[in-house]
């Protein structure tokens, strides 16, 4: 295990959701796994009046999102770990002087010895990434003539092309490129990660990783949800920006990419950009007419209980044209990859929580078992990112007795089989990286602008043009009826489970 220096980890947004929700639980596994410093804390920061302590028990004591665990772990280790969380009240607004915060920092920085290493998590609005920086290099806190600075940024980066390269710009005024951590959680997860080591460590797989072998490729992430409390926030965003734009298109990159000449984290990031430069951007009216579907669920009833239509949800714009679904059908320019068809699609309100890789093989050159029926089931190998976090292959098997009838096999892998089986979740992983300066499962700013020069001229002619159709699907079915006519010939998309609402509700809804 790398060794984790010293270190203060300062979060503005402190008294926001995320913070309770994912980072505080978070921290706490590490505690308790015993992977933070000895000599660690951390600063909550926003414009909420708290004091220590109260910031402790909302984060802690009285958090529903850890009162499993500490009930698990004990009261004692739960105290341990509240006793490193400290908050300062930044008043009125985070565009205020910084001079009081930075004494703060210092304070801390020298009682308990935490280096003059900081991290700076920054959990609020995007259009305030800018002020903060600007503010905390006023106050020299981004110098590391005495210990490293880090800026952790989230998601959404950036709303379009433009903002994100304006944001990058505007960041990188007050920190350096290797300085800034921009958080894709699905690079935290896991089986996100054995991508790679599934292609790059195996000898089995990569020759058959290309145009010669595979037919297509399909990506799934579907959530059962629908926006539950975000509506404000996602009917300004939509599936495209909230989903594709930057966790799928991780996805894809890892899938595209070629093979890294190491595991540091700038080969592999170098590889990334090039795969996401080689996808072929669609730009025409015809071609974002025919290889996209958007959707957007109406409501339903599942189980003999209405589930509400997102043009019902709290915070959503009762005409919005939000879509809640999306599927793209694409192709990448480049060797490798030469006519082999990319199927993406995220969705809310589907059948179930999915989330999975197929790569779809090709069939045999020649046939000789004609009649086994196996010629319409290719071989696939189904990577399965969440649940049952996995790998299954499906390959033909001969079933005995006379002739020579195929059968369909499955050879699988699930990590629940593993005897150490330590999963640790994506955002775990994530600052224990940042923490010990790894950025490889981190974004960099050319990766960000990459994937949003594919998905710009999408957002362009959903805005601009009145070709472009939204489709209502039912919540609890797979998506409008039409995403199944873009995949070519007679595949159709792998749903793993079947609809939960009996009527589709297919419509044109714009
Ligand atoms: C977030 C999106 O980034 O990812 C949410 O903003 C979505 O809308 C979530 O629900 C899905 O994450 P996971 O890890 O549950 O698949």
């Amino acid at each position: 295990m790398e060794r984790t220096e010293s270190q203060m980890l300062i979060i503005f947004g402190a008294s926001g959701d995320l913070t309770a929700r994912k980072l505080i639980p978070a921290l706490f596994h590490l505690h308790c796994g015993k992977y933070l410093p000895k000599n660690f804390l951390v600063l909550g920061v926003s414009r909420s009046e708290f004091s220590d302590e109260e910031f402790r028990e909302k984060v802690v004591y009285k958090s529903s999102y850890l009162e499993g665990d500490i009930k698990e772990k004990g009261s004692k280790i739960a105290e341990e770990f509240a006793d490193k969380l400290f908050y300062h009240d930044l008043g009125a607004s985070y565009e205020a002087s910084y001079v009081a915060l930075s004494k703060r920092i210092a304070t801390l920085n020298e009682k308990y010895q935490t280096r003059d290493n900081f991290i700076f998590y920054l959990s609020t609005p995007p259009n305030i990434y800018e002020v903060i920086a600007k503010n905390l290099s006023e106050q020299g806190l981004t110098h590391q003539e005495n210990g490293w600075k880090r800026l952790i940024v989230e998601k959404p980066f950036g709303y379009d092309l433009a903002s994100a390269k304006d944001l990058n710009h505007g960041l990188h005024r007050f920190f350096n490129e290797d300085q800034i951590f921009r958080i894709d959680h699905y690079l935290g997860k896991e089986t996100v990660q054995n991508l790679l080591v599934t292609r790059f460590a195996n000898s089995i797989f990569e020759p058959l990783w290309n145009r010669n072998y595979i037919q297509h490729i399909e990506i799934t992430n579907a959530e059962s949800v629908g926006v539950e409390k975000r509506g404000g926030y996602y009917d300004g965003a939509g599936a495209l920006r909230d989903m594709f734009q930057n966790h799928l298109l991780q996805i894809v990159s890892l899938i595209v990419m070629e093979p890294p000449i190491s595991a540091e984290a700038e080969s592999i990031r170098n590889e990334k950009v090039k795969a996401l430069k080689s996808l072929r951007i669609l730009r025409d009216e015809e071609s974002l007419k025919e290889n996209i579907i958007r959707g957007q669920y109406l409501s339903a009833e599942i189980d003999g209980k209405k589930v509400k239509g997102y043009r019902e949800e709290d915070g959503v714009d009762p005409d919005s044209t939000t879509e809640t679904f999306v599927a793209i059908k694409f192709f990448v320019d480049n060797w490798r990859w030469k006519d082999v068809p990319f199927y993406v699609r995220t969705a809310k309100r589907m059948p179930t929580k999915v989330t999975e890789v197929v790569i779809h093989f090709k069939p045999p050159h020649h046939k000789i078992f004609t009649e086994s029926g196996m010629f319409n089931k290719d071989n696939k190998l189904i990577i399965r990112i969440q649940p049952d976090e996995g790998i299954l292959i499906k390959f033909g098997v001969k079933v005995p007795g006379q002739g020579f009838k195929v059968e369909r096999a499955n050879l699988d892998f699930y990590y629940d089989s593993l005897a150490e089986n330590n999963l640790m979740a994506a955002y775990e992983r994530l600052l224990l990286d940042a923490m010990q300066g790894d950025a490889t499962l981190y974004a960099r700013a050319d990766e960000v602008e990459a994937a949003w020069e594919f998905v710009d001229p999408i957002l362009e002619f959903w805005n601009t043009s009145k070709d472009s159709m939204i489709y209502g699907y039912s919540a609890g079915v797979w998506g409008p009826q039409n995403a199944d006519d873009l995949i070519e010939g007679e595949n159709t998309w792998r749903n793993p489970g079947s609809n939960l609402a009996d009527d589709p509700g297919f419509c044109v809804i714009n």
